[in-house]
């Protein structure tokens, strides 16, 4: 473990910010995780930890102590005829552990992959697409506080999980770190293709009576069509949430705007499509020199290449004015800002 100083993010997120961390660390254990915390010379400064960086925009250097979370392992330690319980690093690539699970014949991931970031992150933002979201497979997860460097268990309930949400976002934001994360996965698939795009790639390819990887294939060929890859332009996924509103509130849009595009939630409650209101809003592809809104998914901010963390964040600013002024609509950002 290697204390470093002014070290360039760079390479450690997805956006292709450039700017320093004023020390820098890796950890692949638990037992590492806690010497560090014991070290006052870190834990006297503010302290970031990064996964895979993929949920995260910079927007100035960061004045305090990087922790590289690097713990791997990925180990299935019970099982019966239907279910294999699979505990992970939370270091780990997500969409490994997806293929991972793919050639063991693990069930529940697949509309999950290649989502970026880390096996960590999952759980922070209860990762989602397709109709699936982690807290379907989540069993239970090890987090290291950050006070006293003790190891805590998080079952499903604990952590609180909603729509991009969970308890490691709010109540203790910045107070853990997730060490590892287990997963109750099917030996039995039970596959989830009814939402729409999956089961036209399937059609497409002329699969009738699909497997876990089928199904994980069409969902990579439907991101690849309109997600941009963060290794060739830099992005953090969806920017923004779909916003929740009224049921009431969104028929008075609807006779205003009558292809707006709502899903129809419990409770009286509907869910926008975010990238819908921005391409209405007049926002698809437009570029503020390297800062763009991409030109295939709206929701999806793009660094074209020397963009600043600033210049990202001002955008999404004047994207979410806009929004409000033509729908009265106010998105949230589902990105982490810096
Ligand atoms: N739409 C537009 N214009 C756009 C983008 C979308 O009109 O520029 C419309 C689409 O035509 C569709 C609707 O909006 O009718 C929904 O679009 P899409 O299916 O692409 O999904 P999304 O709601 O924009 C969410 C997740 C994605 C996830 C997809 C697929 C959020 C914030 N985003 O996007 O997750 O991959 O559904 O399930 O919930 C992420 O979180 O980083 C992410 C990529």
């Amino acid at each position: 473990m290697n204390l470093e100083h002014n070290v360039s993010l760079l390479p450690f997120n997805t956006f292709g910010i450039d700017v320093n961390a004023d020390q820098f660390v890796r950890f692949e254990s638990v037992s590492e995780l806690q010497m560090l915390i014991a070290r006052e010379e870190i834990m006297q400064n503010p302290i970031l930890v990064l996964g895979g960086g993929s949920n995260i925009l910079l927007t100035a250097d960061f004045k305090g102590t990087v922790l590289k979370n690097e713990i791997k392992g990925i180990e299935s330690f019970f099982e019966d005829e239907e279910h294999v319980l699979v505990k992970v690093g939370a270091g780990e690539v997500w969409h490994e552990f997806v293929l991972h699970c793919l050639d063991h014949g693990w069930s529940g991931v697949e509309n999950l992959a290649l989502i970026p970031g880390s096996v960590g992150a999952s759980p922070m933002q209860n990762i989602g697409a397709y109709g699936v979201e982690i807290q379907q497979v989540f069993h239970e997860a090890n987090a290291v506080s950050l006070e006293d460097g003790k190891v805590h268990t998080f079952s499903r309930e604990d952590c609180q999980f909603g729509y991009r949400e969970s308890i490691f976002k709010h109540e203790l934001k910045g107070k853990m770190i997730i060490t590892h994360v287990v997963f109750l996965l099917r030996k039995k698939p039970e596959l989830k293709t009814t939402y729409g795009a999956i089961q036209e790639e399937l059609n497409r390819s002329g699969i009738t009576n699909p497997g876990i990887r089928d199904v994980a294939e069409a969902v990579m060929r439907i991101r690849k069509s309109k997600l941009p890859d963060p290794a060739m332009l830099g992005n953090a996924g969806s920017f923004f949430k779909n916003p929740e509103i009224d049921l009431k509130d969104f028929e008075v849009l609807k006779k205003a705007y009558p292809d707006m595009v709502g899903y129809e939630l419990p409770g009286f409650k509907v869910k926008l499509a975010a990238g819908w209101m921005i391409e209405k809003a007049g926002w698809k592809g437009v570029r503020y020199g390297d800062a763009g809104c991409h030109e295939k998914q709206a929701l999806v901010l793009v660094n074209h290449g020397k963009a600043t963390g600033s210049e990202i964040y001002q955008l999404s600013e004047e994207i979410i004015s806009s929004v409000h002024k033509k729908f009265g609509v106010l998105l949230h950002r589902e990105v982490n800002i810096y």
